[in-house]
């Protein structure tokens, strides 16, 4: 099946022409109805931030049967892409070591046939159109959805070089106005980006900070679910941290995302050029130590009686990769970079588990 997104091309290109699906489609086999956050939906399966650039690529991924979908991060004010490529290949028959940060990657010259044996990495640097742009195209993108489907709208601050902690906290609580304003039905706030290197990139690693962060979203949010998206963490003590420092404000927390590393093309250069050499891993080479993140935190949400819902993210390609997550009490499974070469992905789950 060919590609939804083209990394061949710059961003602009995928958000004025994708995604790039020319086929009719299939029916979405009928599930029973579940509850997300509160809201009635088909399935919990969904699309994590990043793939759904807009209203146009949000419509097509509903039709397609996935149920969760988030509109990827954006900022209170304009952004543009870094340069091409912002999406390349890597060697990841091996699961990635996240206890190694010194670890390289090395790129992949071309796409694995089997989709579910990819591992990739991404750098976009969190780009955003103007908030005017998108606060309206979010709610093109509400009106899309179909019943029993939930859209998620992702938001990150902006901080200048050396303005205090503060303001970043504002802007968050801004931004989750906006969210909520533009028809956002559930916000989250990305505290963890693998390929930005200011403060925007670990937040999630300051349990103090995450805390305040969810406190003045919460306060604008009026009464919308809010969710934390989060990295690795290397101890379950500092999962333990956040968790308890964010209760009571945010709703969830989403985990894990890409893991940063250094990719490198065959003769050791950078893979996206100086200045940029570390970026996001996903796909397979993450699926076991996020599953480890996710378990550990189901157990210390259930120990401690913490009213947080975990939703998975990590590596899920098809149905097996998803089963360990929901077993393990997930409230729901997301996928970031697999719909893009399966857009029919969450069909194949529903048809084997409609119970999800
Ligand atoms: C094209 C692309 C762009 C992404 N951009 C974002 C982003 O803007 N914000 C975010 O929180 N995560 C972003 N991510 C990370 C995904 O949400 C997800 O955490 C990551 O892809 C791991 O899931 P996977 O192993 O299923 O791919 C992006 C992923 C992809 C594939």
């Amino acid at each position: 099946m060919q590609n939804t997104y083209d990394i061949g091309k710059p961003f602009d290109w995928n958000y004025d022409n994708g995604p790039v699906y020319n086929k009719e489609f299939p029916p979405v086999p009928q599930t029973p109805q579940k509850d997300f956050l509160g809201h009635p939906v088909n399935s919990r399966l969904g699309i994590a931030a990043g793939l759904l650039l807009n209203s146009r690529w949000i419509k097509t991924y509903s039709r397609l049967g996935f149920d969760i979908l988030t509109y990827k991060t954006v900022r209170s004010q304009y952004r543009p892409c870094q340069e091409l490529p912002n999406w390349v290949f890597v060697k990841g028959e091996k699961q990635i070591d996240p206890l190694q940060p010194g670890e390289t990657q090395e790129l992949l010259g071309q796409q694995p046939d089997d989709y579910r044996k990819i591992t990739s990495s991404v750098s976009f640097g969190m780009p955003s159109k103007d908030p005017a742009e998108w606060m309206a195209d979010v709610e093109t993108a509400r009106k899309a959805l179909g019943r029993g489907q939930v859209l998620i709208v992702s938001v990150v601050a902006s901080p200048g070089e050396n303005s205090p902690v503060s303001e970043m906290v504002e802007d968050f609580g801004r931004l989750a106005a906006m969210a909520r304003e533009a028809g956002a039905q559930v916000i989250e706030a990305n505290l963890s980006c693998p390929n930005v290197c200011t403060a925007e990139g670990d937040i999630f690693l300051d349990a103090e900070l995450s805390g305040e962060i969810a406190g003045a979203m919460h306060k604008n949010a009026n009464g919308l679910p809010l969710l934390l998206k989060l990295g690795h963490f290397a101890k379950d003590q500092q999962i333990r941290e956040v968790l308890q420092s964010v209760q009571g404000k945010a709703s969830g927390v989403v985990m894990v995302n890409g893991v940063s590393r250094r990719v490198v093309d065959e003769r050791g250069n950078p893979a996206f050029g100086r200045g940029r050499e570390m970026s996001g891993i996903l796909g397979r080479g993450i699926h076991a130590f996020s599953l480890d993140n996710v378990r550990s935190a189901l157990a210390i949400v259930e120990r401690e009686r913490l009213p947080l819902e975990i939703i998975a993210v990590g590596g899920i390609a098809e149905s097996d990769d998803a089963a360990p997550y929901f077993r393990a009490g997930a409230a729901a499974v997301m996928m970031g970079s697999a719909p893009m070469f399966d857009p029919h992905l969450a069909i194949g789950i529903k048809r084997q588990h409609p119970e999800w």
